[in-house]
């Protein structure tokens, strides 16, 4: 059962991390055989496929690595400068698991798996500038809204700056804050429909999440680096990118569920703020009473959004198809009425394609 979620697990890395592919494959073969692996995730057997033992595994291992404790194996891992060696990796592995045995074991039971992807930050900046500028122009403003920006499942808060990334676009220019250590290509097709050189005003931002993690600490740091695949280089760098700029001025992101936070932070109106619940990836985990109670306290919102305290909601959330996933960006705007899918992109937010179409 476990070595069938490991080969399950491995088959999903298939194209996009050869090394966690090979990582998984072996150690899937390791758990038929009654090896070490199998003393590693011994009282895990039972696990749901849904906390993602496999992947919990394989993050424990690159905090090892990460943590300049397993020399061996850090030639195979490019997050610290290695390089795989597919035909040798498992060699490298088995005296890590030998020798760390109880402790993996003990992270593998004590972390849930945590990515935050910075790479949404590009949709949502570019939803977040759609919505202040459509409730102003409902407002008869001249200016766009500012933003208090309110994000449910928000990990470590990574995505609460999207206004502080700088964006270069294919065209050479750059959008969002020029002069930010964090510059992403968001590998836009098409525009967002509003003028994006005028400042995204963020006046307030705040999370919240069951295990929230904290940047400002190195144990948050590592915990959400060990879970990026170590051959994945650009998204390796991206989220140290991230890290650091969140580091330097952290979003308070509480712990919390999706609807004990909303009530509290929409119980009252906020005038001349444009107020915008955001959240991305987050829905499946949440359960069917959650998400019953989170949309009828928007609904108890949206009743109180008036044109100088609207309220709206942008979502960045997988959808099932015949094929697989796919992924829309969607914008609600209250009292407007404005119901935009502004445009699709990949899971991690990049690349991403522009076409603003009615969302009925
Ligand atoms: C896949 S991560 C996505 C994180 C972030 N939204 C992003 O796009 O990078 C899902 C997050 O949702 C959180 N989560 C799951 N259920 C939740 C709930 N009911 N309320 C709040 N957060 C929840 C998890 O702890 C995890 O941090």
């Amino acid at each position: 059962m476990l070595a069938q979620l490991f080969t399950d697990a491995a088959q999903s890395c298939k194209g996009s991390s050869p090394l966690t592919e090979s990582l998984l494959l072996n150690a899937a073969a390791d758990l038929s055989a009654g090896g070490v692996t199998t003393r590693v995730m011994a009282g895990y057997e039972r696990d749901r496929k849904g906390t993602m033992p496999a992947l919990r595994f394989a993050g424990a291992l690159h905090r090892l690595v990460l943590e300049g404790r397993a020399p061996g194996l850090a030639k195979h891992y490019p997050s610290v400068g290695g390089s795989p060696h597919l035909a040798t990796l498992w060699d490298a592995v088995l005296p890590v698991l030998r020798e760390h045995t109880d402790e993996l074991r003990a992270r593998i039971g004590a972390t849930v798996v945590q990515t935050n992807e910075p790479g949404r930050s590009a949709p949502l900046f570019g939803g977040l500038q759609v919505a202040a500028h459509a409730a102003a122009v409902a407002a008869g403003r001249d200016e766009p809204f500012p933003v208090r920006l309110l994000e449910i499942g928000a990990s470590a808060g990574l995505n609460l700056h999207p206004d502080r990334i700088a964006y270069r676009l294919g065209d050479g220019a750059v959008v969002g804050d020029p002069d930010s250590p964090f510059v992403l290509d968001p590998e836009w097709t098409g525009r967002p429909s509003v003028d994006l050189t005028r400042p995204l005003r963020i006046v307030e931002r705040e999370g919240c999440d069951l295990h929230p993690i904290d940047v400002s600490t190195e144990d948050g740091r590592l915990t959400l680096s060990s879970f990026v695949w170590a051959d994945q280089l650009h998204r390796w760098d991206r989220l140290q990118a991230a890290l650091e700029l969140a580091a330097a001025d952290p979003a308070p992101v509480r712990q919390a569920t999706g609807p004990d936070w909303l009530a509290d932070r929409l119980a009252g109106q906020v005038p001349d703020v444009l107020t915008v619940v955001w959240h991305s990836v987050v829905w499946q985990y949440v359960s069917p009473a959650d998400r019953a109670e989170g949309r009828a306290i928007l609904a108890d919102a949206v009743a109180r959004a008036t044109p100088e305290a609207p309220l709206a909601l942008l979502v960045y959330e997988p959808r099932r198809t015949h094929t697989g996933y796919e992924f829309h960006l969607l914008l609600k705007l209250w009292p407007a009425g404005v119901s935009l899918r502004l445009g699709s992109g990949r899971g991690h937010g990049v690349p991403f394609n522009w076409e603003e179409q009615e969302w009925v």
